[in-house]
């Protein structure tokens, strides 16, 4: 089943086009990377899918129904959102952070904070040692598995990353590497993944898309994508093969 659908999305910001006539579906269950150079579009194509845009000819559809038909509020709890940065509220600690959807949703205090301690666990931090903490006591690898866990809270099928981990150490960025597609499949979810980096695409995709000014150029298997002929797949996985 697909649980996102791109039909013909166009996005300008008055004359200036940035996404063209856009067509990719997600699969539930797959992690499909949006790759592409900087000022590509990818980060324009991800807000088009949680509602904080809005295409400006074609349709985004999510679980069957155009996001411009759903409740602003109900479309953004049912995708979590992880950014470069985290984007974690620097005066709420830790746990406030995490239970922030959960709270907003009305839960009794006792189950937001079972969840979060929950949550905490399943991005390998101890919630006795870091509940009670402010980002700004974090390393940036711990503010980026808060901000997966906040993004996991209210249980959303559907999960947006966003170069989340694009401003970590090589060795961090690593760990995290590993431990995301394990906890996607693990949680079921369906994931879409923004990077520049072709490693990483290679890496976490089921499926990559690779995006060049504001194009869909090619969609396929890391394996089709090393055999893609376009000039800018090639221009990929020439730095894929310089890096080793
Ligand atoms: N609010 C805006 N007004 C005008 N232009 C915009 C706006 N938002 C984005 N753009 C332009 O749209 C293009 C795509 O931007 P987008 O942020 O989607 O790129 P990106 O692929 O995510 O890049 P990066 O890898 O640098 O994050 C860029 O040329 C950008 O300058
Ligand atoms: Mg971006």
């Amino acid at each position: 089943m697909s649980l996102i659908e791109f039909h013909r999305v166009g996005f300008q910001i008055g004359p200036k086009v940035i996404l063209r006539e856009l067509n990719l579906t997600v699969e539930a269950g797959e992690t499909l990377v949006l790759l592409g150079r900087s000022g590509s579009g990818k980060t324009t194509a991800l807000r088009l899918i949680n509602g904080m845009l809005f295409p400006t000819s074609g349709q985004v559809v999510v679980s069957e129904r155009p996001t411009t038909e759903w409740d602003a509020v109900a479309l953004k709890r049912s995708i979590g959102y992880v950014i470069q940065e985290s984007g974690l509220f620097p005066h709420f600690t830790v746990g406030r952070n995490v239970g922030l959807q959960p709270e907003l949703a009305g839960w009794p205090k006792e189950k937001i904070g079972e969840r979060v301690r929950t949550l905490l666990r399943t991005v390998s931090l101890d919630p006795d040692e870091f509940l009670a903490r402010y980002p700004r006591q974090l390393s940036g690898g711990q503010r980026q598995r808060v901000g997966v866990a906040r993004a996991l809270a209210a249980d959303p099928g559907i999960l947006l990353f966003d170069e989340p981990f694009g401003a970590l150490d090589p060795v961090t960025r690593l760990d995290l590497q590993r431990e995301f597609p394990r906890l996607v499949t693990e949680l079921g979810k369906t994931a879409v993944f923004v990077t520049h980096d072709v490693r990483e695409a290679m890496k976490l995709g089921t499926r990559i898309a690779l995006l060049e000014a504001g194009c869909l150029v090619f969609a396929g298997t890391p394996g089709e994508f090393q055999m893609c002929g376009h000039p800018e797949a090639r221009a990929f996985q020439e730095v894929f093969r310089d890096a080793g």
